[in-house]
């Protein structure tokens, strides 16, 4: 069976995919195509050529009709586009997905899409810094309140009659936070907002935002969606009315895919399950062994018990990561050598492809802020962020042990 039926995009009413998710992610949402060539070809032309004005009147009453989703111009879409898409929304199981030019464009696109002005949205405290500074900067301007909440108090507390979404993401960065997502659906969904859930630190493998009851999940596909550090894509997924809605926004503002990259990512998800697995056990033995270190203050890691939301975590998850973070016992000087001394993890900003990661938060993301700033977003000094990549697990651990022996 060539192009299994059970691994299409669910439809209404159709069944989930009843594949395991390394199966979904080789053959999830495939479809043939007229070289019955096995890789997607790329279709890299913005513009689409009509034969003659017969053939595009044909063409554009076929639209109308909705018997095509062959649009006539590369910023509505593009078959190498819609061929990742295609992936994207089996691995999520969902009816559909947006592919967008970057993490950020698919987050602000939901945003500016799914929310009418003069209504509000709740922003969960520990989102990724340039999403906080979208909403507290941008939304104002596009008549939207914001409520960030701490996690602390009730959701409804943070609720208005008038909000319209509650924006979550999980795990968080750095701490790698992990809400109660069913209990968070339920209260946001009790007074009718839509749940958008940041999954870009769990990817779908170790978390199904959507089956959790989460209207839409949106990932920043440069990560481990991408894998290789070599792109950058932003995916938006959830029921077809919805990603309809955020697909027309782009449309207008503009921020698509370029169609070799969603070649590439097309090609990274193919290997997503078997990274993943990789990924998972070298966070959680890195994470193991950081904690039972002399050198190392504090561990934050979601499979480790010492986590705050390590329950929350193992009922919603089913594997952790390759993001470790850790407070080197000392200051920035101490932090510093330890992340000098690595030989192994590169020292350079991202995360979630297969050549491990590190980075110092202080300097690297917050530079510009004083100290106190800095500690009052909980970023102290002799914070580092590790990614594990996909290398042997003792090659990393004996690195990590002796990059800690010289702090
Ligand atoms: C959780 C999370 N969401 C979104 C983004 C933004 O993604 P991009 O860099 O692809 O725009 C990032 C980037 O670091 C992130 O960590």
């Amino acid at each position: 069976m060539f192009f299994p039926q059970t691994l299409s995009p669910a439809r209404p009413g159709e069944a989930a995919p009843a594949a395991g998710p390394s199966t979904t992610a080789v053959h999830g949402g495939r479809r043939p195509n007229p070289y019955r060539a096995v890789m997607e070809p790329v279709v890299a032309s913005a513009p689409t050529v009509f034969r003659d004005t017969a053939d595009m009147l044909a063409f554009v009453e076929a639209r109308r009709q909705g018997q095509t989703e062959a649009v006539e111009y590369g910023r509505y879409g593009n078959p190498t586009v819609r061929d990742a898409e295609r992936r994207l929304a089996a691995l999520e199981g969902a009816e559909d997905a947006l592919l967008l030019a970057s993490g950020m464009a698919a987050i602000t696109m939901t945003l500016a899409a799914l929310v009418p002005a003069g209504r509000h949205v709740v922003l969960m405290e520990g989102v990724y810094r340039r999403t906080r500074q979208f909403v507290a900067e941008v939304l104002p301007r596009l008549g939207v309140a914001v409520t960030v909440w701490n996690r602390q108090t009730p959701l409804t507390e943070a609720s208005r009659p008038n909000t319209a979404l509650v924006l979550a993401e999980m795990p968080t960065n750095p701490y790698l936070r992990v809400p109660d997502l069913e209990a968070l659906v339920r209260t946001a969904h009790g007074y009718g907002a839509l749940v958008v859930v940041d999954a870009t630190f769990a990817t779908p493998i170790n978390l199904r935002p959507l089956a959790l009851g989460a209207d839409v999940v949106v990932h920043s596909a440069t990560k481990y969606l991408g894998g290789h550090h070599d792109l950058l894509a932003g995916v938006v997924a959830g029921a077809s009315a919805l990603v309809e809605q955020v697909r027309a926004a782009l449309g207008v503002w503009g921020g698509v895919c370029a169609p070799p990259t969603a070649a590439l990512l097309a090609r990274g998800l193919r290997t997503l399950g078997l990274r993943m697995a990789q990924h998972n056990r070298n966070g959680q033995a890195a994470a193991a062994f950081l904690e039972g270190h002399p050198a190392v203050e504090r561990v934050w890691y979601p499979g480790l018990p010492s986590h705050p939301d390590y329950r929350a975590a193992r009922r919603q998850m089913s594997g952790f990561g390759g993001v470790v973070s850790l407070a080197v016992r000392g200051g920035l000087q101490q932090a510093a050598r330890f992340v000098d001394a690595l030989r192994i993890p590169l020292l350079a900003v991202s995360l979630g492809g297969v050549e491990s990661l590190v980075t110092l938060p202080a300097l690297a993301s917050y530079y510009n802020l004083t100290p106190e700033e800095r500690r009052a977003l909980g970023i102290p000094a002799n914070l580092v962020r590790l990614s594990l990549g996909v290398e042997d697990t003792a090659d990393l651990l004996d690195d990590l042990a002796q990059a800690l022996a010289v702090v």
